[in-house]
């Protein structure tokens, strides 16, 4: 069995290429830094690597985040501006017993003696949106994730049983310089425990850290839910709280993967493409707030496939 998991449509071409990889015996973290890599380098994805979403001083800082669920490692870089690929770096961090968190500069001398290239990740189309957002913002207004498309996430189970989580991400759109959201830290972001399975949000990050929900994801899983059910009541816990204390539910989708190679998804948005690729299924799938306001996989897997769990 294999599987693999990435939210929104851009990182389609990325998974349903890691996942022939791994049809072919390819490991988990070779698939997700493959997926994510796509992502990082396609300038067309405005809110990851490559042309990613500027701050308010017109820089680019991206952050990544990767998790290994065998040995429970994580490595992560944060605020790294003019490094190719966050994720690449995130993964190589991985493994050290310290130091395996960089931001900013500490980060970009790591990928350098990594020999991972440094690039500009500014682009003409990303500059034109911050000078256009720059004529109306002003410092004090909130706010908002950018139309919810912000993370790029992806998890997968290789046909060896290890499971990885690893995300990438510009974070908010005009952020502070040094404003640090949930992507790159484990257990909000992301988290992955091969006995239990694997979680990552996507959305404003100031939230989503607040309920630390890729962590309450897999918390779940691990006290036997599915990995559908682990993602609904890890949002639906949160959200519920977060309306009573603010008034409103917020922007935040959950993906999860159990070690059996079945998907779960949860959502605050109106719509969350995501992409799943496993020996029986390939395609997006959408998760939509029921009229009755829980959520659910609206768009089910083609006759004659099994989501196992
Ligand atoms: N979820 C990405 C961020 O808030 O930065």
């Amino acid at each position: 069995m294999y599987a693999i998991i990435g939210t929104w449509k851009m990182s389609f071409d990325g998974v349903s290429a890691a996942a022939r990889d791994l049809a072919g015996g390819g490991s988990a973290g070779d698939a997700v830094q493959a997926a994510i890599q796509q992502v990082e380098s396609n300038p067309r994805f405005r809110s990851v690597g490559l042309g990613g979403l500027p701050a308010r001083d017109g820089q680019v800082y991206l952050d990544s985040g990767y998790m290994d669920g065998d040995s429970l490692r994580c490595g992560a870089v944060l605020s790294v501006s003019d490094v190719s690929s966050p994720i690449a770096c995130a993964r190589l961090l991985c493994g050290r017993d310290t130091n395996w968190m960089l931001s900013g500069e500490s980060a970009k001398e790591f990928a350098v003696s990594c020999g991972i290239p440094l690039r500009d990740m500014r682009t003409e189309e990303s500059q034109e949106t911050y000078r256009e957002a720059m004529k109306t913002f002003s410092p004090g207004a909130p706010l908002s994730a950018y139309r919810g498309h912000d993370t790029v996430c992806v998890l997968a189970l290789d046909t060896k049983g290890h499971m990885v989580s690893g995300t990438s991400t510009s974070g908010l759109f005009l952020k502070e310089p040094g404003r640090v959201g949930d992507s790159p830290i484990p257990g909000s972001g992301y988290y992955c425990d091969t006995r239990f399975g694997a979680a990552a949000a996507t959305g404003l990050g100031e939230d989503i850290m607040r309920g630390v929900l890729s962590y309450e994801a897999v918390r779940c899983m691990r006290e036997g839910m599915t990995a559908q059910r682990a993602a609904e009541a890890a949002l639906e816990g949160f959200v519920s709280r977060k309306e009573t204390l603010d008034g409103e539910r917020g922007h935040i989708s959950l993906i999860t993967l159990s070690p059996g190679g079945a998907f779960g998804a949860a959502t605050t948005e109106v719509c969350f493409p995501f992409t799943i690729a496993t020996p029986a299924l390939t395609r997006i799938l959408y998760t939509l707030p029921k009229k009755d306001g829980s959520m659910a996989i609206l768009d089910t897997q083609p006759e004659g496939t099994g989501n196992p769990d």
